[in-house]
């Protein structure tokens, strides 16, 4: 039987504590077993209510442990790149939340600590590609069951009553191409099998003055072109008015594919004096929760059974490569050659 592997996990926010109640509740073969945050009390408060016996507030700290096997990270996104070579310089597995990191140089430098360590299971967090409706789309285009796919269609639109927390983040999360759009991106590249090639990417602020600040869109589109002559289209905004739509259809030569498009959490149908009703899911965790659940269980699996996982770093530089490409086409209104 293999061994329960040990865990330590360095951020403990919005995804981070989702991250780390997974994997202290729900993902099997794996125990956490230490936690990181810079907020000391946060560490000491989520320590006792998951029963974690090591803690830190210094992620250089935590990666000595001998006990701990991996590393999964969910710390703000420029600091990824980071703590990838810290926990795999100390011999430790890792996984990493996406973005790969807020640039591409950084990026980079994240390959180079993979590449250094190719004993080592790397895995980033892409999650979509974990969600049952996603993974059976994927498993269809691959068995031809659609022919060739012509366009990917992809929407990601969080919801209005989580937009305190968004804002918060905005500041620090690379901005809405690299944040959100990177899912999108992430798809269209996976269910095509092919590389942006050209991007043409337009937005605006239409509500929170805080965007316009940060030299970026509270609603933003982007139109690519794949190297294989295939289509993607995404939008993005941070104000859906009931709940989080996540929606994605693939046209294909011979069907379509749609995942989501109405964002119901369930079958049940609610009639009252509005009339009838489907309720969306409230935010991004609950939408994903099973996602980001089978995600950390393949990156365990993985290491128990010795082989590399499907998403690799060179996905995260590829998409965050297109996503910068998006946000210099929004920032100059041109349309880019992704290169
Ligand atoms: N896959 C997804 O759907 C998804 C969703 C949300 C967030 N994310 C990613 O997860 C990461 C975290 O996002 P979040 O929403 O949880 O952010 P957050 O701002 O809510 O939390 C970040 C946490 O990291 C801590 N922190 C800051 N600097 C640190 C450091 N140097 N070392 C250790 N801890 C540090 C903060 O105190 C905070 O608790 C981001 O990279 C984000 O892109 C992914």
């Amino acid at each position: 039987m293999a061994k329960t592997l040990k865990i330590g996990s360095v951020g403990l926010g919005r995804l981070g504590y989702e991250h780390a109640k997974n994997i202290a509740n729900y993902v099997t073969g794996a125990e956490l077993t230490a936690i990181c945050d810079t907020d000391a009390a946060r560490v000491a408060q989520v320590a006792e209510e998951l029963n974690v016996p090591y803690t830190y507030t210094d992620v250089a700290e935590m990666v000595k442990n001998p006990e701990l096997d991996a590393i999964v990270v969910v710390s703000p996104s420029m600091f990824h790149a980071e703590h990838i070579k810290l926990a795999l310089d100390a011999g430790k597995h890792c996984f990493c939340d996406k973005p790969l990191d807020t640039t591409v140089e950084k990026c980079k430098l994240a390959e180079k600590a993979v590449e250094a360590h190719p004993d080592k299971v790397f895995m980033l967090g892409f999650m979509r590609r974990f969600d049952d409706s996603y993974a059976e789309a994927k498993r269809r285009i691959d068995a031809g069951d659609i022919g060739k796919v012509v366009l990917v269609r992809s929407y990601t639109q969080d919801p209005r009553t989580t937009i305190e927390g968004t804002l918060k983040f905005a500041p620090h999360s690379g901005g809405q191409y690299l944040d959100m759009c990177v899912h999108d991106l992430d798809l269209i590249r996976w269910f095509t099998g092919a590389e942006v090639k050209r991007v043409w990417a337009i937005g605006g602020v239409f509500e929170f003055d805080l965007y316009r600040e940060l030299n970026d869109a509270d609603n933003c589109c982007a139109t690519v072109q794949l190297d294989n002559g295939a289509m993607g289209f995404m939008f993005t905004n941070r104000t859906h008015g009931a709940g989080c739509n996540v929606e994605t259809e693939i046209i294909g030569t011979h069907g379509t594919l749609r995942i989501a498009n109405v964002g119901a959490k369930n079958l049940l149908q609610i009639v009252d004096g509005s009339g009838a009703r489907e309720e969306y899911y409230p935010d991004f965790l609950s939408r994903w929760h099973q996602a980001y659940i089978n995600e950390i269980q393949e990156f365990v699996s993985c290491i128990n059974e010795g082989r590399k996982p499907g998403v690799t770093v060179y996905d995260g530089t590829k998409v965050s490569q297109a996503a910068y490409r998006c946000k210099e086409s929004f920032e100059t209104g041109e349309m880019l050659v992704n290169e």
